[in-house]
């Protein structure tokens, strides 16, 4: 395996995804971590990551002196990414100070010819200029004893560093974010070229390594518990833990009378027939929809639903006794923003998942997802025969079509909002656009307007249409819809859907305003 030791930067994830991406092992250590752990592993090279700190300061972060002793005897190969450049620097005599100013965005990065030979193996063949990313306040001022510069930028000398002999190398720059576009074949060239890491590693792997960890930490009696949705990430987590765990892994789902249309049969068929989970589905329609009636004021929906779903599955939990665990299905994103974020916040929205639950409950997490990004979970999906129905489906925010259906929410107005929403979607599957797009539904409007069917005046509803395309939900661009499709949309959401007369696209970008309408 390839080991990452973390020094706390951002990006430091970004760096284990790459090297999987090249079907290559890794792990990600702290930056602390002891000879012995890493010696229990066959490690066959080191990357050091990014960090916050400066190597000069008291207090930073350092490798462990006998982790050195262990990469020196084993002659292993070693990368440091900017702090993991400085720290290699500060190990062996170089020299980091503040630079004049921070160097932050893209950057173009050339060759020293001098010193070609050195830098062959990284970088031999990448084109005599190449942009990479760069963000960092501090910068080497002398290359450390035995190492030489290979690569410089306009303002930096020292953007890359070798020890051909030591196959050690340090980059100022970020090979690991999509800013670097050559960034991949530049790890390629280390992990496999240089440290000869085998290429055999894929997702079933980690499938392997999560369910170890599971069974060895639930222990042979211990329960888990976890809300499910019928969404990728839920249901991907959900195998895992019954691959580990069986019936002792307690899916839970709440129909809360805002699902899509046949949702809650549909998911109880997938998960609970063909990938034979162990899984309840709680009726609470009348529950939910009691509770709402009257309510138009979109937080106050939200909470009522939030504080709902808490209660029941705190019901369910004690109908199963004794539950040690939560089943999460966490992202990295959600890990990332999370420790990234440290300030107060306006409440834009208050997001209603299953992150709220623990607290009360005290159960113990579990996460198997929390390093991946979405596009793994769909690929690790995939890898464990999920049907690609559920590996491509759009998300579905937890209070479902109650946010969709604005203003007053009634059984009535779900169901027409439920079949302008089958329709959309099946259209958009007979398109082939299904997949282009990020999240695709129909909101109903607490508005009225004038129509005209066959000779008769109708006074009816307005049904919107949002698609988006997005890579992360926290920004996103409206789709644009071909004109057929959207012709297609409208014509039969009119003429099927009894009760609405008038469809609208809503051509809005996020921001300023947000995906959902409420
Ligand atoms: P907004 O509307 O804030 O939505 O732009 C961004 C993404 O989050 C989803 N969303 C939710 N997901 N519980 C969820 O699990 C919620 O309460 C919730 N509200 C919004 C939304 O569907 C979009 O994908």
């Amino acid at each position: 395996q390839i080991a990452i030791l973390d020094f706390g930067s951002q990006y430091s994830h970004l760096i284990a995804r790459r090297v999987r991406e090249l079907n290559v092992f890794c792990e990600l250590y702290s930056c602390l971590v002891e000879p012995q752990v890493l010696a229990r592993n066959k490690v066959v090279g080191v990357i050091l990551s990014g960090g916050p700190h400066s190597v000069y300061e008291a207090g930073s972060p350092h490798v462990h002196a006998e982790v050195w002793k262990m990469i020196e005897e084993k002659k292993l190969p070693v990368l440091g990414i900017c702090y993991g450049m400085q720290e290699i620097a500060h190990v062996f005599g170089g020299k980091v100070a503040p630079g004049l100013e921070r160097e932050y965005g893209k950057a173009i990065v050339s060759h020293i010819d001098a010193n070609k030979a050195a830098g062959e193996a990284l970088v031999g063949d990448l084109p005599a200029e190449f942009q990479m990313w760069m963000s960092h306040g501090d910068k080497l001022h002398s290359v450390p004893t035995g190492f030489v510069d290979i690569l410089r930028t306009s303002n930096s000398q020292h953007a890359g560093i070798a020890n051909p002999e030591k196959k050690m190398y340090g980059l100022q720059f970020h090979p690991e974010v999509t800013h670097s576009p050559l960034g991949k074949d530049l790890l390629r060239n280390f992990v496999v070229n240089i440290c000869g890491a085998p290429t055999n590693w894929n997702m079933l792997d980690i499938a392997d390594e999560f369910v170890r960890e599971v069974r060895e930490r639930v222990g042979p009696e211990g329960k888990v518990i976890g809300a499910v949705s019928g969404g990728v990430d839920s249901t991907v987590a959900a195998v895992l833990l019954k691959t580990a765990i069986g019936d002792r892994f307690h899916a839970i789902l709440v129909d809360n009378g805002c699902l899509r249309k046949n949702e809650a049969v549909e998911v109880v068929d997938r998960m609970r027939n063909k990938l034979g989970i162990n899984l309840r589905c709680v009726d609470a329609a009348d529950r939910f929809l009691g509770l709402l009636a009257g309510k138009t004021e979109p937080e106050e929906k939200r909470k009522i639903i939030g504080t709902t779903f808490i209660d029941i599955f705190q019901e369910e939990a004690l109908k199963i006794g004794a539950v040690d665990y939560l089943l999460q299905g966490t992202l990295y994103p959600d890990v990332i923003e999370s420790i990234s974020y440290k300030g107060p916040s306006a409440v834009i929205k208050s997001h209603h998942n299953v992150g709220g639950l623990p607290a009360t409950m005290h159960l113990k997490l579990i996460e198997p997802l929390r390093e991946l990004f979405k596009d793994e979970v769909r690929t690790l999906g995939i890898a464990l025969g999920v049907e690609e129905f559920s590996v491509w489906r759009h998300p579905f925010p937890g209070p479902g079509l109650a946010i969709r259906c604005l203003g007053e929410l009634n059984m009535e107005n779900l169901d027409m909002l439920r079949e302008a929403d089958a329709i959309l979607i099946e259209e958009l599957n007979r398109a082939g656009i299904y997949r282009e797009i990020g999240q695709a539904f129909a909101v109903l409007l607490p508005v009225k307007s004038v129509g005209v069917m066959g000779d008769f005046r109708t006074y009816e509803k307005v049904c919107a249409i949002r698609c988006v395309q997005t890579t992360d939900y926290m920004t996103a661009d409206w789709y644009h819809m071909p004109y057929e499709v959207l012709g297609r949309i409208s014509n039969r959401i009119i003429n099927e859907v009894r009760g609405i007369n008038r469809v609208v696209y809503d051509i809005s970008s996020k921001p300023p305003a947000t995906i959902e309408w409420e």
